[in-house]
């Protein structure tokens, strides 16, 4: 770029996968396509589905006709919200027993789950300069690029086993065992890990708590799949539950985010919680206002119509109950159609195994299908996944999953 007259000093940088294949489906004119790329509900239509809840929500807060809606929330975010979004996390029930644990909390508004990881990866990186961030191997590709920019130095655990298409719990516990240094950061995927839908176990969750207090490392709980992945949100929050409740003398935090959950996803709703131990509860709201110098300086506040939907579902019953039906449609949706590829799949004789697709949990498959495979569906069959294999199966149907696995079966059968 010598020749350029500009005071910059840029390179070019690589688009975001993700989106780039989003990008790239949408002007595809291709009658068959299949997007199997970006991480969002689609219904068996290949429809976007707004939650029937949240339709009925947004009627409501029509009728509301509340004149405050449009104006300034404080710097947190919006407070009632902010306490119903960590009593769904934490699983508070209102009872005064709880009031001590709560007290452990300071939660903020964010720009949904990215920018909950990001203003936790920004406060942490100024005031507690972890020398080390521990990412899986693989994780979301965003998670690198948010540690990054924070400039905390990055490095990866083991996790997904390839020959077996399994957990590697192992490896995971032997890499952080021996390299992991006190105060050094690990992120954990609450559940329904993204990319590879395979998530420990309770028991390996106790062991990898275990090990954090041990080893005094602060795990970093990314939480963006809450109900949506099983269709309970008591399952799905059981990790963060575990660690919270069992090692109260650990800090650690949480991402939220209510995209997936509530289908809200260009609405941005998401809060970050940071849990003192029990010795530090004092600095709660040092902590939080710390948070919100960031957020200041950032931008100013979260954005308020998102939470409002989610708050005016939380504060009902029947709309509670609602969601939670929502949730399964979801979740379940999801599952029929792990089995239906796998069906296909396993009637097509396809070479290989494919037990993996029904065992994953939540959004994703890691299919095991090699770049080159990938690049060969997208070309000859218009079907868009992850280069690393990963599809949402989401974007199956009926109507579609036939097509889907005799086009694996024949990149499969004719590579070369
Ligand atoms: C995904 O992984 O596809 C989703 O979480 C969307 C995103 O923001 O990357």
């Amino acid at each position: 770029m010598s020749n350029i007259d500009t005071r910059l000093n840029v390179s070019p940088v690589p688009p975001d996968e993700i989106f780039a294949l989003n990008g790239a489906y949408a002007v595809d004119p291709h009658p068959q396509k299949v997007s199997l790329g970006v991480g969002v509900y689609r219904t068996d239509d290949g429809k976007p589905w707004p939650l029937p809840v949240v339709q009925k929500a947004e009627k409501a807060l029509v009728v509301d006709d509340d004149l405050f809606r449009h104006e300034y929330t404080a710097i947190e975010g919006d407070v009632p919200f902010l306490g119903i979004a960590r009593d769904l996390m934490f699983g508070f029930e209102g009872k005064q027993s709880e009031e001590d644990a709560k007290a452990r909390i300071g939660s903020v508004q964010t720009v949904a789950g990215t920018g909950a990881n990001h203003l936790g990866a920004l406060f942490l990186a100024h005031h507690m300069k972890p020398t080390n961030v521990w990412l899986s191997n693989p994780s979301w590709a965003n998670h690198q690029t948010i540690w990054e920019l924070a400039g905390v130095p990055r490095k990866t655990y083991p996790y997904y086993h390839a020959a077996t298409r399994s957990f590697d719990f192992e490896g995971m516990m032997s890499s952080l065992e021996s390299e992991a240094q006190e105060g050094d950061v690990v992120l954990l995927h609450a559940c329904a890990h993204n990319p590879t839908g395979l998530d420990p176990n309770k028991e390996q969750w106790v062991a990898i708590a275990d090990l954090c207090e041990r080893k005094k490392l602060f795990p970093f709980f990314d939480s963006a799949y809450q109900g949506f992945a099983s269709g309970s949100v008591e399952e799905d929050a059981w990790a963060v539950r575990y660690f919270f409740n069992n090692k109260p003398n650990m800090e650690m935090c949480v991402a939220q985010s209510f995209s997936k959950n509530f289908g809200l996803y260009g609405q941005r709703v998401g809060a970050f919680h940071y849990c003192t131990n029990r010795a530090s509860v004092s600095i709660r709201d040092v902590v939080v206002n710390n948070l919100c110098h960031l957020i200041r300086g950032e931008f100013s506040m979260g954005p308020r119509v998102g939470c409002t939907i989610v708050k005016k579902v939380l504060t009902s019953d029947e709309l509670t109950a609602d969601w939670h039906e929502d949730l399964k449609v979801m979740s379940s949706r999801i599952k029929a159609m792990r089995e239906a590829l796998y069906n296909e799949l396993v009637r097509l004789q396809t070479p290989g195994t494919w037990e993996h697709i029904i065992q994953q949990n939540g959004m994703f498959s890691y299919t095991g299908l090699t770049p080159k495979q990938v690049y060969a569906l997208k070309d000859k069959y218009h079907i868009y996944l992850l280069k690393s294999g990963r599809a949402s199966i989401s974007g199956l149907s009926q109507k579609n999953v036939a097509y889907v696995a005799q086009a694996i079966d024949d990149v499969i059968r004719n590579e070369n």
